[in-house]
């Protein structure tokens, strides 16, 4: 699938004002600075559609963007950022769990990890908290220019083992690189098979 257009719509601190739900949907969370924003801009051709930053915690709102008229992607803000206050972090958690616990045609969550670091208990828990709510997600890994090939395969190999311990099927998978512009073409065709299902299901 080629992404013909791509647009901001709105951003939103709830999901009740976010915009209508007929639409399919697809969001990317993880870490602060795992690279969310840039990799929305890299799947959509276009560098200056969502907001990123070198600096943590720069996505602060439910941003969504509609994709050749006919879906959405979504960028969430990170989780696990230290620089902010107990207040305003619990305020963002609520924010992201009751986006996701409540946007019916969120279809698939993807779950960026830096693919330079090993399994983080705050990735782990947050996993674990999909799976127990019944959040369809997928694992994106990023930032692979970063690492040499030896490396890449050794870190992706150790997590995934780290999450065999726990879970008995592994969940989609991806290895990107947003300035590299790889891995994409795996998702923009995940994406579209989803979207043929949900259509398929209207
Ligand atoms: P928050 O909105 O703050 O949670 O961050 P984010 O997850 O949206 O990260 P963002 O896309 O803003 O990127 C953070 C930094 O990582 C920026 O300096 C990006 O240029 C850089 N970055 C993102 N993806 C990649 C990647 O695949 N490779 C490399 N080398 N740098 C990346
Ligand atoms: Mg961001």
């Amino acid at each position: 699938m080629n992404i013909k257009q791509a647009s901001f719509v709105i951003s939103n601190t709830n999901y009740k004002i976010c915009p209508n739900d007929n639409k399919a949907e697809y969001a990317f969370i993880g870490r602060s600075n795992v690279g969310k924003s840039s990799l929305i801009n890299a799947l959509t051709n276009n560098k200056t559609l969502a907001k990123t930053s070198g600096t943590p915690g720069k996505t602060q709102l439910i941003n969504h963007f509609i994709i050749n008229k006919n879906w959405f992607l979504v960028d969430l803000p990170g989780y696990g950022y230290a620089k902010i206050s107990k207040v305003l972090r619990a305020k963002f958690k609520k924010m992201i769990s009751d986006y996701l616990l409540n946007r019916h045609n969120l279809i698939c969550l993807f779950v960026l990890i830096d693919a330079r670091h090993k399994l983080q208990d705050i990735d782990k828990y947050f996993m674990q908290w999909l799976a127990e709510n019944e959040i369809p997600f997928s694992i994106i890994f990023t930032k692979i220019d970063k690492l040499n090939k030896n490396n890449l395969a050794k870190n992706i190999a150790d997590f995934k083992n780290k999450m065999l311990r726990e879970w008995e099927l592994l969940p989609e998978i991806f290895i990107t690189s947003s300035p590299q512009k790889s891995g994409l073409k795996e998702i923009l065709k995940y994406i579209e098979k989803l979207n043929l299902k949900f259509n398929s299901n209207q």
